[in-house]
């Protein structure tokens, strides 16, 4: 499963693409507040980063406009993925740009009919948000399985990427179906390689060290 990182934060990016952790990364128009940078600044930054996709959102709401600001976001650089909203102009435009080679992300999937319409409009990569469907009592990772499943039945080149990912068991519960992407906050990634159990056992090792009275250097 590749890992992309959900932020436009660009010493988190640095960091966690230093070890190898980032395959691509995700923005979104609340990220780029977050941020308090420039749109076009901090994007062609995080590309001159990351070789991966990096995908960067419209905010038009109409086919010509998206197309329009799509272009202008993938001019920034090659590796560019242009996200678009799973409305039916986000589908039009999602067609138009794909077909003239472009990677899309198509966001703001909540179902897996969704989905569906997104492949075949040509998207590169889906986007099902699993948190937010988990907080209003649905389970986001029943739709990662609905997709998987009718993306295999067709054999649909889309690669699915598991968004709103708030924990280490949404990281666990899509690598298991088989996402081909998940996208996550910094901190959830790092909290990846938290286990009690580790740290109990460096404790003890540590103890049993110092009762040595060696060292390796
Ligand atoms: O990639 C989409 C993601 O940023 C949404 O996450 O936690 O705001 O639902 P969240």
């Amino acid at each position: 499963m590749k890992f992309f990182v959900d932020t436009a934060e660009i010493e988190d990016i640095k960091e966690l693409n230093d070890l190898g952790m980032v395959d691509g990364v995700t923005t979104n128009p609340s990220l780029i507040l977050k941020s308090g940078r420039d749109i076009m600044e901090v994007t062609k930054e995080i590309c001159d980063i990351v070789s991966g996709p990096v995908s960067a959102e419209v905010v038009a709401m109409e086919a010509d406009a998206m197309i329009a600001e799509g272009r202008k976001l993938a001019d920034i650089a090659e590796n560019i993925a242009v996200k678009l909203p799973l409305t039916w102009d986000g589908l039009k435009a999602c067609k138009v740009l794909s077909d003239d080679g472009m990677m899309v992300n198509v966001t703001l999937c909540f179902s897996a009919n969704q989905a569906l319409l997104a492949a075949k409009a040509g998207a590169t990569f889906i986007s099902p948000f699993i948190g937010r469907l988990d907080d209003i009592n649905l389970d986001g990772m029943d739709l990662i399985q609905d997709i998987r499943t009718i993306y295999d039945n067709y054999g649909f080149e889309t690669s699915i990427l598991a968004a709103s990912i708030r924990s280490a068991n949404h990281v666990l519960d899509c690598a298991r179906i088989g996402a081909d992407v998940m996208t996550a906050p910094p901190e959830v990634i790092r909290k990846l390689v938290s286990h009690p159990l580790t740290d109990k056992g460096l404790d003890q090792f540590m103890k049993d060290w110092a009762k040595t009275g060696q060292n390796i250097l």
